[in-house]
């Protein structure tokens, strides 16, 4: 019988589901060290919190994160709140020596950042911040072929991270419309991602410009209890000030030289969550777009004369990184797959007491690019 790893989450809304699923599925489908147990839940709406631990199968409930961080029988703190909140809540898991799986942006500023990562490093826990897009099997696959040398140096990063569902004037003024909770727009919500997923591909960024645009200044306050997945309704007819953007662009240039560029928006009419990005380097290039996830575009500049051209990589192979565990080739897989990747390599990052990536020194970094670009 394997040990057990107890999960004490913080947050019962979009990540909150995204997280449950992940630490359910995690050994069922992965042979991993250690048996995550959804020991206990938190959030503020007592009723709602009752069914969805039901639903999920949490043992536990609990309004008050405090004493999740301090129960002692809770092993890592998985942090699935607003970002305002994941300050305060991961110094006090750190202190109380629990491990940590923290959802992105992974603070307000990188001054927050850097605290996080200095008190998880004197109390010696695994700190992981979920940019869990690099674990799709196609990213991972673009990494390897760049660590391979299929690509040879990079030149061009272009990076696109479209959504659209603020487009209506009317969609109420939520939490990720407001500075106090969420501190900017686009630019940590969805650069967040873009900017790790550079990192991880093309390299530490060096130099920053940036533009920010805001298309609607004011907005219905908004019934936050029934919010999730990224609906909410409004409370009536008054309406508060948007304090974030809503659309951000950068133009950086790395370390090594490659320049790139990023888009962030929410307002890419018909864009859902479209997170693309190209990559071309002297000896080849790669094409990823999230709505089409199981799918990497590679061109190489080797390829015989007369038959040169992007091909499509289906990365379901049992060769393609995580993909032997899911389904034979060609049975795709989703977007709640990448967080069952985080959490198995997060387990095993506990099990062995070693570092996972991208953590709290990424995030601190992610920040200075974001923070530079604001
Ligand atoms: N990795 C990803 O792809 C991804 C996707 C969406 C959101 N996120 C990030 O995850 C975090 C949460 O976002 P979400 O979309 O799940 O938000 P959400 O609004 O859907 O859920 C927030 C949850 O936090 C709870 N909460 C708020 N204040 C609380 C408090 N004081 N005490 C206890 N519970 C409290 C709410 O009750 C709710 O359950 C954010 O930082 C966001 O940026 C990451």
């Amino acid at each position: 019988m394997k040990n057990k790893l107890r999960i004490g989450l913080i947050g019962s809304k979009f990540m909150g589901r995204a997280h449950s699923n992940a630490w359910k599925k995690a050994g069922l489908f992965f042979d991993i060290p250690l048996q995550p147990v959804l020991q206990m839940v938190c959030a503020r709406h007592e009723n709602s919190l009752h069914e969805f631990a039901e639903q999920w199968g949490w043992q536990q409930t609990e309004t008050d994160w405090k004493k999740v961080v301090s129960n002692p029988l809770v092993d890592v703190v998985d942090i699935a709140l607003p970002q305002h909140l994941h300050y305060e809540v991961a110094l006090a898991a750190a202190r109380e020596g629990k491990h940590i799986f923290c959802e992105k942006p992974l603070a307000m500023n990188s001054r927050q950042a850097e605290e996080m990562l200095r008190v998880c490093e004197e109390h010696r826990v695994v700190h992981y911040l979920n940019h869990n897009y690099r674990r799709t099997p196609a990213i991972s696959l673009a990494r390897r072929m760049i660590d391979e040398g299929k690509i040879g140096r990079i030149f061009h990063w272009r990076c696109a991270y479209q959504q659209d569902w603020i487009v209506d004037p009317e969609f109420p003024l939520t939490w990720q419309l407001r500075a106090e909770t969420a501190q900017a727009g686009p630019q940590w919500d969805l650069n967040s991602h873009a900017v790790d997923l550079a990192h991880y591909l093309v390299g530490p960024i060096a130099t920053v410009s940036g533009l920010t645009a805001q298309f609607v200044a004011e907005r219905p306050l908004a019934d936050e209890s029934s919010s999730g997945n990224l609906q909410a309704d409004a409370l009536g007819d008054a309406k508060g000030k948007v304090t974030v953007e809503d659309a951000a662009l950068m133009l950086v240039q790395f370390e090594n030289g490659a320049v790139g560029s990023f888009e962030a928006t929410r307002f890419a009419t018909g864009r859902k969550n479209a997170l693309s990005f190209e990559l071309y380097g002297s000896k080849g290039s790669l094409k990823f777009d999230l709505e089409r996830m199981n799918e990497l575009s590679f061109y190489s500049a080797e390829d015989p004369e007369g038959c040169q051209g992007f091909r499509t990589i289906q990365t379901t192979e049992a060769s393609h990184p995580y993909a032997a565990h899911w389904w034979p080739p060609g049975h795709i897989i989703g977007y709640e797959h990448s967080f069952v990747h985080a959490a198995v390599d997060f387990v095993r990052a506990v099990d062995s007491g070693t570092a996972i990536e991208p953590n709290f020194a990424s995030g601190v970094q992610i920040l200075k690019v974001l923070e530079a670009g604001l």
